[in-house]
């Protein structure tokens, strides 16, 4: 390991020890023997508030606890820092060391290329929770660690709302560095199209203020590539009045529909009819699943109008008119969705410590056929791999009107025209056997080629958060973008410290 004690005892120049304790206690360096001991040495005088959790803690696997233990980071150490200047502290320190870290936020993050960390630091911004509404400004500014669901509340009871995504549980920061895809898509825009600016802690240890007018670079950069440039600790996003309608406004129609596999191709077939006229207000996530009482494969579909039933019902007349047998149709304020969306699916989805493996596609066109054949692949998995039930494919469909009327250069986001993310989804129990993890992984890049053949897209696109690990750059960040990303990364990031999710180069082409 690189902080072997020979390697970091030949280390000669002092550290800068502040506290008045480095008279009694031994010099830091002396006690540098591995990250523990650097981490706990006194002269870091870190706040009393800020903790640290080593393996075998009991605190340990509660702080690192991730979304999926599919080839996840894995860390020597854990340090929750309670403020900005123990993050600074932290950076610099390991910066000082060459130690491998992660800044985390909710853990949900899932690609691969996080498992790349071993042996690391991972730096836990669950205590950058605070949340606070400027009514008078119209924004809200919120801590680095904060969750979807913390949002919405505060949000919603000062008369506002913003575009989330579609689960309550992801970070809201990290969510929002990738672009910040969900279903007010149409109306609202992107999580990005919202931010005003953030204060982020630099790979070199400085905290600098970014925003249209200041850095307007990162600005540009942390908007669909922000885990490549810094730690945010906090940011502040524009807010948008209730929207109006019946009982005061902010109501929405949830749909939640379940199809069973002799109707799968007459609802795709609905569902491709919106193909490029997805109403602005209307959102729809179809869930293909295991459906246990039928045997078989089947479709969980929620749909979701920001407006009134009645209206909502007429934008999604053609699902409607399949007359699925199950269909559970109510109003309810924007801020209870997460909670009602999907029969109040949202715990299953949130559950954390579960092995699940993802791969995806972009598309700006929805082809039945390409949704069907998918849905027929899965059946047979599912009677394959009775192991991996809990597979799912999750095909979001998002209107982007909002989306689309922010420019493309305006941020490094490059999929501003996607029509719909499709994930696809395998999960299995951890006592199986290498074949499932093998079938999945085959099934998941068949499923991702087959989407790419009628996406629309000339090639794989994949938006940067639902990447699987395996994709090109190109496929991640859009061949135009990499060449001003690059050069970013290289000012702000040389050493690429934050290597660990999709990790940008340092020159492009
Ligand atoms: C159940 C589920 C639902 C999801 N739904 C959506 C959705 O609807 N829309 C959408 O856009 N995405 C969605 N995602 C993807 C999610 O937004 C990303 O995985 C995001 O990175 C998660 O952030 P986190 O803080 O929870 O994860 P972490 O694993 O803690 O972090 C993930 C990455 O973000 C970085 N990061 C996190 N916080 C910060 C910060 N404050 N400063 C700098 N870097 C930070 C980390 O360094 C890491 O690279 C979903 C994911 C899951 C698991
Ligand atoms: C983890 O810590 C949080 C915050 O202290 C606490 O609410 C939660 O119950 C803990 N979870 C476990 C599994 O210990
Ligand atoms: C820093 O650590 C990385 C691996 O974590 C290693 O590849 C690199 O050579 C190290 N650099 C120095 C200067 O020790
Ligand atoms: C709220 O925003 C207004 C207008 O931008 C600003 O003048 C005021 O200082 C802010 N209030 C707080 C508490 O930050
Ligand atoms: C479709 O399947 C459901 C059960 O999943 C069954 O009740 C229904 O009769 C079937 N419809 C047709 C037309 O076969
Ligand atoms: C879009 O999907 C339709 C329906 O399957 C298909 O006919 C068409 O070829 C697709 N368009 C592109 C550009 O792939």
């Amino acid at each position: 390991m690189w902080w072997s004690k020979s390697k970091v005892s030949s280390i000669s120049s002092p550290l800068p020890c502040l506290c008045l304790l480095w008279l009694i206690v031994p010099a830091c360096e002396a006690q540098q023997q591995d990250l523990g001991a650097l981490l706990t040495a006194k002269c870091n005088s870190w706040n009393t508030k800020t903790t640290l959790s080593f393996p075998g803690d009991g605190s340990f696997a509660n702080v690192t606890e991730r979304w999926t233990v599919f080839a996840p980071p894995m860390y020597s150490a854990a340090i929750s820092p309670a403020t900005e200047e123990d993050v600074v502290k932290t950076v610099k320190l390991a910066a000082k060391y060459n130690i491998s870290f992660l800044a985390t936020g909710a853990g949900h993050g899932y690609g691969t290329t996080l498992g790349k960390l071993q042996n690391g630091l991972d730096i836990d911004l669950s205590q950058f929770k605070s949340i606070s509404v400027n009514q008078s400004a119209g924004t809200v500014t919120v801590g680095g660690g904060v969750r979807m669901r913390d949002v919405i509340d505060a949000v919603f009871k000062a008369g506002f709302e913003i575009q989330t995504g579609s689960c309550s549980c992801p970070g809201f920061v990290g969510a929002t560095i990738g672009a910040g895809v969900g279903r007010w898509s149409g109306i609202f825009g992107l999580i990005i199209d919202a931010l005003v600016s953030v204060r982020l802690v630099t790979a070199d240890g400085r905290i600098v203020q970014v925003s249209k007018t200041s850095n307007p670079d990162l600005f540009w950069a942390i908007r669909g590539a922000g885990a490549n440039f810094g730690i945010i600790t906090s940011a502040t996003y524009r807010l948008h009045k209730i929207v109006a309608g019946a009982n005061g406004g902010g109501q929405v129609m949830n749909a939640d529909i379940l199809v069973p596999a002799n109707m799968s191709a007459a609802y795709f077939n609905a569902l491709q009819s919106f193909s490029g006229k997805m109403p602005a207000n209307l959102a729809a996530v179809s869930i293909v699943r295991y459906d246990a009482d039928a045997g078989a494969a089947g479709i969980l579909a929620n749909w979701d109008y920001m407006g009134s039933e009645a209206d909502g019902r007429r934008a999604m007349a053609p699902i409607l008119a399949l007359n699925p047998p199950v269909v559970s149709i109510s109003t309810v304020p924007w801020n209870k969705l997460f909670a009602t969306a999907g029969f109040g699916i949202d715990p299953v989805l949130c559950e954390n410590n579960v092995i699940r493996d993802l791969y995806s596609a972009n598309v700006r066109n929805l082809s039945a056929s390409t949704m069907q054949a998918a849905f027929n692949k899965m059946g047979t998995f599912y009677s394959d791999h009775p192991e991996a039930r809990g597979s799912v494919l999750e095909l979001e469909t998002f209107p982007n009107q909002a989306a689309t009327s922010v420019p493309d250069g305006e941020t490094a986001y490059p999929w501003r025209d996607a029509l719909g993310n499709m994930i696809f989804l395998f999960s299995w129990d951890a006592s199986t056997n290498s074949a499932t993890s093998t079938a999945a992984t085959k099934l998941g890049r068949q499923l991702r080629d087959d989407f790419v053949k009628t996406s629309g897209y000339p090639d794989l696109s994949v938006y940067v958060s639902y990447a699987h690990g395996d994709e090109k750059i190109e496929q991640i960040y859009g061949r135009n973008k990499l060449p001003r990303l690059a050069a970013l990364k290289k000012s702000w990031d040389p050493r690429n410290v934050f290597a660990y999710n999709n990790a940008l180069p340092t020159k492009y082409p």
